[in-house]
């Protein structure tokens, strides 16, 4: 009997994506910033890859105050970036070679320059127009302090007032005017949005902040003096974010998504606690959510093995599979991560230009591919971010004078920001810029991208590169059952099986580990005296059982 296909048979519960920085991948036009007929040409390597999905971060047209979550118009190409012509022939290309597209949705806030916002600044207090976001008059006498004591995530107050004495909540940049969910037009549109890019044959969505659409705004407003994005309680009740009431809006989206064949996807981006991002992935709502567990943890096998455990268990409750990732574009990239001493604060460590703590390439480089091999042995969707699969490091010492996060300004320079691990790719060694432009890149590029150019790496069976391809190409191969069973092991060391006859041995820390009987599919570094060294990942077709 056959069934409306759902969230729960999607391809999406076990699949690898990667995510496209836009204007950071490749440039075909010679402007130094990324476009779209640049990611169409690298399609090929994206197959070659073996990834199954492509996740494009904003391209809409943008001032380009945030990267891009800055949107003018969502039914639009940035110009700058190409048309919407381009973008119907990467989606033909991506589908002609088997991959699906994911794209960025961002439904908190529109940019500044949106024509909602424009129609709501010349429009008066109380006015429909302004009905949209959020404006209120302030405190104090004259109205001059903000409605409440809320910060923006980027640094200062979440408030901005306008020339006829009102204030519009922004949860990040001034330039990102919130939305206000609780008004129905806004509903509508983001309902046509999606319907749009649908149309036009997307497979899926990546949610941003997800768990802030909607708020209490019921007055006097609450008080939440702390970094905007901060954890949450687990109680559904923190005035700002992750409230029981946004997951109608998801409940919505689904019936729509569900209406095309395949149904279209949708993953959330939401900061939330293990036990509340399960709520977004339900198959009645997105399907997926971001869990940033890993990204987050040190490299240490039972916090690896803490992490899994929860998530599997918490993702099929839900009924979904849960997701993996180690690296994205608002984080230091693995590589560089698990190259310096344990416990360095990343912030002090990106203000210090890199000089706070060492960085040791070495073993950032082992315990990145291992640390990979162990994300992609696991059951559930992995996410990869542009560069890693080079193996590329963060890029700690941009001239402060180039650096274009608005964190960095809006911190009044006590936090970095993360362009670091948003510099274009290096493709070659060529000058000027590695051949990822003809022209300068927007971000500068250090010398050492040479030694991470792809050029360089795609022949090299010790690269990178060719790890990340030969994992993935496995990985399609074995069974992909969604189960995990973890095997005995001693302290440091993380064993486990997969359905089907597929094991791995991560061995984190621990003395080295004999291999184990049977095949090696994969070693994430040269196996020899028949151990797994410290730092490395080893996936194995135990020899068969004899059957009694
Ligand atoms: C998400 C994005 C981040 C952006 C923010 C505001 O966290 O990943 O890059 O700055 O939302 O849109």
């Amino acid at each position: 009997m056959s069934s409306t296909p759902t969230a729960t048979d999607s391809w999406a519960r076990n699949a690898v994506v990667y995510q496209v920085y836009p204007r950071s991948f490749v440039d075909s036009d010679g402007d130094g910033l990324g476009n779209i007929a640049g990611i169409t040409a690298k399609v090929g390597y994206l197959h070659d890859l073996g990834v199954d999905a492509v996740w494009l971060s904003p391209f809409y047209p943008s001032a380009l105050a945030d990267g891009g979550y800055d949107v003018d118009d969502y039914r639009d190409v940035d110009p700058r970036l190409g048309t919407l012509g381009d973008l119907d022939d990467l989606i033909a290309a991506l589908h002609e070679r088997g991959m699906k597209l994911v794209v960025d949705i961002v439904p908190n806030h529109t940019s500044n320059r949106h024509r909602w916002f424009q129609a709501a600044l010349e429009s008066a207090p109380g006015s429909p127009e302004r009905a949209r976001y959020v404006f209120r008059d302030g405190l104090g006498p004259d109205g001059e302090q903000p409605p409440s004591d809320w910060v923006s995530h980027f640094g200062g107050p979440a408030w901005t007032r306008v020339p006829d004495g009102q204030w519009y909540l922004h949860l990040f940049a001034p330039e990102q005017p919130d939305l206000d969910w609780s008004n129905r037009e806004v509903h509508d549109e983001f309902l046509s949005v999606l319907k749009f890019w649908s149309d036009r044959g997307v497979d899926g969505y990546r949610i941003d902040v997800a768990h802030a659409l909607t708020k209490d705004l019921s007055e006097p407003l609450r008080s939440k003096p702390t970094v905007a994005n901060d954890a949450t309680p687990e109680t559904g009740d923190d005035p700002l974010f992750d409230r029981d009431e946004v997951h109608a809006i998801y409940e919505e989206w689904r019936q729509l998504f569900d209406q095309y064949d395949p149904p279209r996807t949708a993953v959330a981006e939401a900061w939330v606690p293990a036990s509340r991002r399960v709520l977004y992935a339900r198959p009645t709502e997105l399907g997926q959510a971001f869990n940033f567990d890993l990204l987050e943890a040190s490299w240490d096998a039972d916090t690896y093995q803490r992490i899994i455990d929860t998530n599997i268990a918490n993702a099929a409750e839900s009924g979904a599979t849960s997701t993996w990732v180690l690296s994205n574009h608002d984080v230091v990239r693995h590589a560089t991560r698990y190259g310096l001493p344990a416990g360095t604060d990343l912030e002090s460590w990106l203000l210090s230009d890199g000089k706070s703590a060492e960085e040791d390439p070495e073993i950032g480089r082992l315990r990145a591919r291992a640390a990979t091999a162990v994300m992609l042995a696991l059951p559930g969707s992995a996410y990869l971010y542009q560069g890693e699969e080079l193996g590329l490091r963060e890029v700690a010492d941009i001239p402060h004078d180039r650096l274009q996060d608005p964190m960095w300004l809006r911190s009044e320079h006590t936090r970095k920001g993360r362009d670091g691990c948003r510099v274009p790719l290096p493709w070659t060694t060529e000058a000027p810029a590695f051949g990822f432009s003809t022209a300068e890149a927007h971000l500068p590029q250090p010398a050492w991208f040479a030694d991470y150019a792809a050029s360089t790496q795609i022949d090299d069976q010790a690269s990178s590169l060719s790890l990340y391809r030969e994992a993935l190409r496995l990985r399609r191969s074995l069974s992909a059952g969604e189960t995990l069973t973890w095997q005995e092991a001693p302290a440091g060391v993380l064993r486990f099986d997969r359905t089907d006859g597929w094991s791995v041995v991560a061995n984190f820390s621990g003395d080295p580990f004999p291999v184990p009987a049977g095949e090696v599919l994969l070693a994430t570094q040269p196996l020899s005296d028949g151990v797994v060294p410290a730092n490395t990942t080893v996936w194995f077709a135990p020899e068969a059982q004899p059957r009694d």
